[in-house]
């Protein structure tokens, strides 16, 4: 299985995914900084994945401070990973994770504090490829026993702990005998669709086909798709799910044809804090990701560009939220709000209070 993120020897690894799918390099981190540099910078991204990654970059904080303020030091660490990427809510989630097994500890050695620290973190690296084997398992069932579906941008072992959320569904009913294409969008202007969705694909031998962003309407309308599934970086608690820049464009041209549209992620993802995709905040990238391809420039130099990195695509237009506690249906605030509360989550919720900004 394609592992993105992993703790190695006491320092963190990760798959440099900017470099995908020409060169595989694995770059080793010793520097929490350095950590969340790479989440920023997209060496590893995804919600799940920069979750994952955001708790071994804390973990790995702690255990190279010398200092005796282990609050301070704790505070001071959180503060930098909640400050790389302000859309996917798992980053907060695993951050908050963190925090309650620190305030659980606090008083104790620094010794016990680090590998506390470190077992969280890998906990919570096991527990996500679980939940994307779960949520597998429970959307496999809804897509045809034939045919096309299409996803948008990279939902799959790169963008998580490893199997995938939207690509979990898809691989989940590949390993069912279901027999199905991809069709893959290329997902401008990271590429992560073209780049990575292909990769890991490509990898497992499910079949994958690459357009571009402009195709699908095409093909919705000449019947070439079956179904779409995708992943989100964050669901509001009435369902509006944010996700890739483009995926809005998707769902409504999935309306107008009729075709099933599937959000796939963890409840994890799930923000109760955010009521609506309103309150959803909404990352502006680097203008030199429009601005150049592959480090090519593609437009005139000093020309305005925007860079919204996601869209909010509105409840309405989506059939089911698959999670890895079940399949959500609208009204979705009543049926999030009851797969968040089942007996785990309920245990956490009492733990501590939420740390988001
Ligand atoms: O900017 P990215 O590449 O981090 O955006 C990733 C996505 O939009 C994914 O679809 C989402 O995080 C779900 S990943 C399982």
């Amino acid at each position: 299985m394609i592992r993105p993120v992993e703790w190695r020897n006491g320092a963190v690894v990760l798959l440099d995914q900017r470099l995908l799918p020409g060169q595989e390099v694995y770059r080793v981190y010793r520097d929490h900084k350095e950590v969340a540099k790479a989440i920023k910078d997209m060496v590893v991204r995804g919600a799940p994945a920069i979750g994952v990654t955001a708790a071994m970059g804390i973990a790995l904080g702690m255990k190279t401070s010398r200092s005796r303020d282990l609050r301070r030091t704790f505070d001071a660490i959180c503060k930098r990973f909640a400050a790389t990427r302000p859309t996917a809510v798992n980053l907060f989630w695993a951050i908050d994770r963190m925090r309650n097994a620190f305030d659980e500890i606090a008083d104790r050695s620094p010794e016990v504090v680090r590998e506390v620290l470190r077992q969280e973190a890998l906990t919570i690296h096991e527990e996500d490829i679980a939940n994307n084997r779960a949520l597998g398992g429970f959307g496999a069932s809804l897509l045809p026993r034939k045919g096309t579906v299409l996803t948008h941008c990279n939902a799959g072992a790169l963008a998580t702990a490893g199997y995938g959320t939207a690509l979990g569904v898809i691989r989940a009913a590949h390993e069912s005998g279901k027999k199905l294409t991809v069709l893959a969008d290329e997902t401008r202007p990271f590429l992560q669709g073209a780049r990575l969705t292909a990769w890991e694909l490509k990898k497992d031998r499910i079949p994958v086909t690459v357009i571009t962003d402009n195709m699908s309407g095409h093909l919705f309308k000449t019947g070439a798709i079956d179904a779409v599934v995708v992943g989100a970086d964050r669901i509001a608690a009435n369902g509006d799910a944010a996700n890739k820049i483009g995926t809005y464009m998707v769902a409504v041209l999935a309306a107008r044809h009729k075709i099933p549209f599937y959000v796939a992620a963890p409840v994890s993802t799930v923000d109760p804090n955010s009521p609506t995709g309103d309150d959803i905040p909404i990352e502006e990238r680097p203008s030199r990701e429009v601005t150049h391809i592959l480090g090519e420039p593609i437009t005139p130099r000093g020309v305005k560009v925007a860079n919204p990195a996601f869209d909010v695509t509105p409840n309405d237009l989506i059939t089911a939220i698959i999670t890895d506690r079940g399949v959500a249906k609208r009204p979705y605030k009543r049926s999030l709000a009851k797969l968040l509360r089942s007996p785990a989550q309920a245990k956490k919720q009492r733990a501590k209070p939420s740390t988001r900004p």
